[in-house]
């Protein structure tokens, strides 16, 4: 999607964090967008700071695990602008850290239902929606870099983050005889309210306390902070950062938005070890003719070399 003056972003999770930071991009390069957030307080909050900058915006309170109140989103968002161009489907929580086998159902159940359910809600709603305009458009979803590079104790996490990959790996397939694009944003640590959020909603569904990310289990003592002689501030990044390197991603059409060069050598030594472990026998010919769409796949083609960006600041 080249040309956004005009068109409709519609953001989920867009009120807080990494999806705000998307949703001021999409302001700034003139676009209307929708922000669409389970948090009514910072919907409202987001619309007043849009306002103040006379930048086009709709608030909803939205659940992306609610179909029929995705629907009635979408009516209203096409209603007040017309037309939908671009989807993020942003909306996301973290999962309390633990072994899988040590995790509650319910647990697994919410994550499962924001970060994977609330994906494929959003491209089941609003994809036909853009393909029968006809105009051109582009969905992004946002994973994680540990999609990428798995982090330890996470496996729900990176496990969800990962399937959010692979359907718009596929999406871009079943999208490439149209004019909208497929992306998937696997960011690095971001500043956002992820913790506050994710607890905030944990303990709304399940009636638990959220513990924070980190702390020690019962009965352990917290361990030492580590010593480092690192500035964090140079570390961590900011949401507006966020929004640019997604809107580059979608001007340029690239399948994968990464943010941190840093997170290459994880994914080199799991692609080696991918590529390793493929048993070393010729390949059958006759097999690749019966099955090319197993064997191979085109959209990596279309991936170009990602230009550095310096770190946009608040
Ligand atoms: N911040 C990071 O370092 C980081 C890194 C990698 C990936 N991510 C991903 O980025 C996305 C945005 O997270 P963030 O870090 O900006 O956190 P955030 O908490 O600041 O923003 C997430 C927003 O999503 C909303 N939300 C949660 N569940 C929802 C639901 N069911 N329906 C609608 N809205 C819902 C929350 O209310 C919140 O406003 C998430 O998918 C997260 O997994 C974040």
């Amino acid at each position: 999607m080249v040309n956004f003056t005009g068109k409709t972003a519609f953001i989920t999770g867009g009120a807080s964090g990494i999806g705000l930071g998307i949703a001021k991009a999409c302001a700034k390069r003139g676009m209307n967008v929708v922000i669409a957030d389970i948090n009514k307080s910072a919907v409202d909050e987001t619309v007043t700071l849009f306002e103040n900058n006379c930048w086009p915006v709709l608030g909803l309170q939205l659940d992306v695990t609610d179909r029929a109140a995705y629907k009635k989103a979408a009516d209203e968002a096409e209603y007040k602008f017309g037309k939908i161009h671009l989807l993020v489907n942003n909306a996301g929580i973290g999962v309390p850290e633990g072994k899988l086998w040590e995790d509650k159902n319910e647990d697994i159940d919410l994550a499962i239902d924001i970060n994977y359910r609330g994906v494929l809600n959003g491209i089941k709603e609003i994809v036909p929606r853009i393909l029968r305009h006809g105009e051109e458009g582009h969905v992004v979803s946002t994973a994680s870099k540990a999609a990428i590079v798995p982090v330890p104790g996470f496996t729900l996490y990176n496990s969800l983050k990962m399937a959010v990959v692979t359907v718009m790996e596929t999406l871009a397939v079943d999208l490439r005889e149209t004019n909208v694009g497929s992306s998937v944003f696997c960011p690095g640590p971001y500043q956002s309210n992820l913790g506050y959020s994710s607890g905030r909603i944990r303990s709304e569904r399940l009636g638990v306390e959220m513990p924070s990310f980190g702390a020690p289990k019962d009965g352990e003592k917290a361990p030492p902070p580590p010593r480092m002689d690192v500035d964090f501030t140079k570390v961590i990044r900011y949401p507006e950062d966020a929004g640019e390197r997604v809107l580059r991603g979608v001007e340029r059409g690239d399948l994968y938005i990464f943010t941190h060069a840093d997170f290459k050598r994880g994914w080199d030594a799991r692609a080696a070890a991918i590529s390793k472990a493929f048993p070393d026998e010729p390949d059958n010919p006759d097999f690749q003719k019966v099955f090319p769409m197993l064997v191979y796949n085109p959209i990596y083609e279309k991936q170009e070399k990602v230009p550095g960006l310096a770190p946009a600041v608040k």
